[in-house]
């Protein structure tokens, strides 16, 4: 494979994120970091198996940066202005349609400035793959922040075949019709060939959708558009690198880590766990609420156990984001200064990203997982938990409101608005015999192992390379 940047490939990924984000420090000093979130993890297998190019924005505002090559693959940076990160990231992503596509679990914001970035960046990602894509080339379009992205590369290049594919939930028709421009971002998406979904409800939300649009039919997974294309609406639900992240989990220098891991932690009975971004879709707030009433009634006695919960700061400067910040602090707070003693904290909370082989340490010393988001497309942490424990003796609770419900049906499920049901399974998680929880975590593993991101992305690709 070329260790230079080529002028043009036949297989090209767009995300608003690249893998890696440039840092500037206050001296100046530049650096790079591995970007946050389940859209990056996913898609950097695939991209290291595949090669070609990652076109996407590199986290700082005002700079342009040259492309490079790296990991096997191109990497194609896109530059934002700081209004552009205010208005089309910050604004028109992270407050009008994260917060719509998650239920409305909290408000969202309407700017008509917004909407006009929105269209201006998706156009530019647009207009930088055409250049970057060789005749007739395969271009897979990731996620809510470039919705439009679809409709516009056809435009400029019929020639090519385009997949597009939504990393997070898709809303029910009552809902999304609050949004001002339902009508462009749906006629966005069926731009693509293929629009791909984590889940059949989410599919089908999409397919009712697309039906109203005059000159447009759409039955059982395919739409027609008045252009006279076949666009085909269906769920591949996402994976992980199971392979990679368990060889990691059980490598010796992981191993060394969870053991001075766990003596950090003063070597606890019990370690519960959970590691988020720091998102109210992530339900933090009832998780924390629900661990915090266990120690206070005593159920769990902080001298036993350890609640470790890492999450990692995220859109720090959306309203909401800073509002969940200041109230989990304060949750924390308020449980630690009423339950365990200055050297027995129950709970350990970090508002940090850790790397790789610290969070697999930290997966390897779990012996139960908590994963209770109120709403999420899919959740990877919940897969990267079965992948990296080769201890049956765990166990994990997941919210029924995640994509990975559907696979991981094993797992003791709750629905995070219910404080008590929680308490009460996460009491079942940590009391079951060892015999039950080895069943579900085998069953669970069987299912991690088969499903991996591998399987997903051939499947997606094969669909759209068959179109
Ligand atoms: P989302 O994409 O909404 O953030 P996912 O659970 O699908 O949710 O993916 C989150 C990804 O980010 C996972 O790969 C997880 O390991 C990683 N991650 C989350 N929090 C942290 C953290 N504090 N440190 C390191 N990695 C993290
Ligand atoms: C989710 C989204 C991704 C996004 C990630 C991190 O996984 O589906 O598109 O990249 O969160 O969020 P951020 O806003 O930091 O890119």
């Amino acid at each position: 494979m070329s260790e230079t940047v080529q002028d043009k490939v036949d297989f090209l990924v767009i995300a608003n994120r690249l893998p890696v984000d440039r840092k500037i420090d206050d001296d100046g000093n530049v650096s790079w970091k591995s970007s946050p979130g389940g859209l990056v993890t996913a898609l950097e297998p695939v991209m290291q198996r595949k090669g070609g190019a990652w076109i996407g924005w590199h986290g700082a505002p005002d700079e342009v940066v040259e492309p490079f090559h790296h990991d096997g693959y191109d990497i194609h940076p896109v530059p934002l202005s700081a209004q552009e990160v205010e208005e089309y990231y910050e604004g028109f992503s992270n407050a009008t349609l994260w917060p719509l596509y998650h239920d409305c679990i909290v408000e969202p914001v309407f700017h008509r400035e917004w909407w006009d970035a929105f269209q201006k960046v998706n156009k530019r990602f647009a207009e930088q793959a055409a250049r970057q894509a060789s005749e007739g080339a395969t271009v897979w379009v990731q996620d809510y922040q470039l919705n439009l992205v679809p409709k516009y590369l056809r435009q400029m290049r019929p020639d090519l075949r385009i997949g597009f594919f939504l990393h997070i939930p898709f809303p029910p028709i009552e809902l999304y019709s609050r949004l001002p421009w339902r009508e462009e971002l749906v006629e966005g998406l069926l731009g693509a060939d293929l629009v791909g979904f984590q889940t059949p409800g989410a599919a089908a939300n999409f397919q009712r959708l697309a039906k109203r649009r005059p000159g447009v039919t759409a039955a059982r997974g395919r739409a027609h558009t008045p252009d006279g294309r076949t666009v085909v609406i269906r769920d591949f639900p996402i994976s992980i690198d199971s392979r990679g992240f368990h060889e990691l989990a059980t490598s010796e220098k992981v191993k060394a880590e969870a053991i001075k891991l766990r003596e950090d932690l003063g070597n606890p009975g019990t370690i519960i766990f959970g590691v988020d971004r720091l998102d109210y879709t992530k339900g933090l707030r009832q998780r924390i609420r629900a661990v915090g009433e266990l120690f206070k009634e005593g159920k769990l006695d902080p001298h036993e156990v350890v609640f470790l919960q890492l999450a990692t700061p995220s859109r720090e400067r959306v309203e909401e984001y800073k509002i969940l910040r200041d109230d989990i602090n304060l949750l924390v707070g308020q449980i630690n200064s009423k339950v365990g003693t200055i050297a027995n904290r129950a709970l350990v909370y970090r508002n940090e990203s850790v790397p790789r082989e610290v969070l697999a340490a930290m997966y390897q010393v779990a012996d139960l997982m908590l994963v209770t988001p109120v709403r999420d497309g899919m959740n990877l942490v919940a897969k990267e938990y079965i992948a990296c424990r080769s201890n049956d003796d765990s166990a994990l609770v997941l919210s029924e409101f995640a994509g990975a419900a559907r696979e991981l049906k094993q797992a003791y499920m709750v629905n995070p608005y219910d404080i008590d049901g929680m308490k009460a399974t996460i009491m079942k998680a940590l009391t079951d015999s060892p015999k039950l929880k080895a069943r579900k975590m085998r069953a669970m593993r069987r299912q991690v192992f088969d499903k991996t991101i591998d399987v997903w992305a051939d499947s997606f690709l094969t669909e759209l390379e068959g179109h």
